[in-house]
């Protein structure tokens, strides 16, 4: 059965942090754990995402943004997902189908059933059993993520730092309306979903995490040979 846990929320939320501080928490206490991100996780995955975050890539239609998004977690279900729950490990993912519904449904003004059927097909209907929103305003996110960059050096060649992707840089209006869309998402199925303010101190969210995640944890066996720390 396993546990299955993601991370979301806007740009710069702290989504990465949390699921890495998450990983290696679980991972000191003696869980069968693993640490994925979408788009990517796999070889093919992370070619896909390569392809969907370019900067050159502006003419990209929709249709092509949310096929190529759903066929890298095809991918990521079939060859880690789904085999690692079945083993009886816990699965973090950095994002994951919520993030179509907010980016190209409520972003991208796609339809929400069109989509429903695309991920379906997709995840063959596999969601989370747990879903942290890290809360924050598009504007500190963005900030964040930006301040991220300082100090770095640009690529050559690229206006931009190499963290700051095609779908950073679209617009405050986009960026907004993903974030309504997760509101709007979490209420429909408020029992899933775990919403944390961003703004709170990096330790004290891991914590709020941690306590969270223990309630699931009987379902999941310790490695053999591990002791409680
Ligand atoms: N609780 C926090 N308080 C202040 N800064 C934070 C907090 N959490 C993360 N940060 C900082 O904000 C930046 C973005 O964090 P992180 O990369 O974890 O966010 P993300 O949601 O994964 O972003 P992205 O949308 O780029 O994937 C980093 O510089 C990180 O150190
Ligand atoms: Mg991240």
């Amino acid at each position: 059965m396993g546990l299955f846990i993601t991370f979301e929320g806007p740009e710069g939320s702290g989504k990465s942090t949390q699921a890495r501080l998450l990983y290696e928490h679980l991972q000191t206490q003696g869980y069968p754990v693993i640490l994925t991100r979408e788009p990517g996780g796999t070889r093919i995955g992370e070619m896909i995402r390569r392809i969907l975050i370019d900067l050159r890539h502006t003419e990209m239609a929709p249709t092509t943004e949310t096929l190529l998004f759903s066929a890298a977690r095809a991918q990521l279900v079939s060859e880690l997902i789904r085999p690692y729950l079945a083993t009886g490990g816990i699965v973090l993912c950095d994002r994951y189908a919520d993030s179509t519904y907010a980016y190209q449904g409520y972003g991208l003004g796609r339809d929400l059933k069109e989509l429903h059927a695309i991920t379906m097909v997709a995840t063959g209907g596999l969601m989370p059993d747990l879903t942290f929103y890290l809360d924050i305003d598009v504007e500190s996110g963005l900030e964040r993520k930006r301040g991220r960059q300082t100090g770095k050096a640009p690529i050559e060649g690229r206006t931009m730092p190499p963290e700051w992707n095609r779908l950073d840089a679209r617009d405050l209006a986009y960026h907004q309306r993903v974030a309504a869309g997760f509101h709007e998402l979490m209420q429909r199925e408020p029992e899933r979903w775990r919403k944390l303010d961003a703004r709170r101190p990096i330790d004290d969210l891991a914590q709020a995490i941690e306590s969270e995640v223990r309630l699931w944890l009987p379902r999941v066996a310790r490695l053999p040979g591990s002791v409680e720390v």
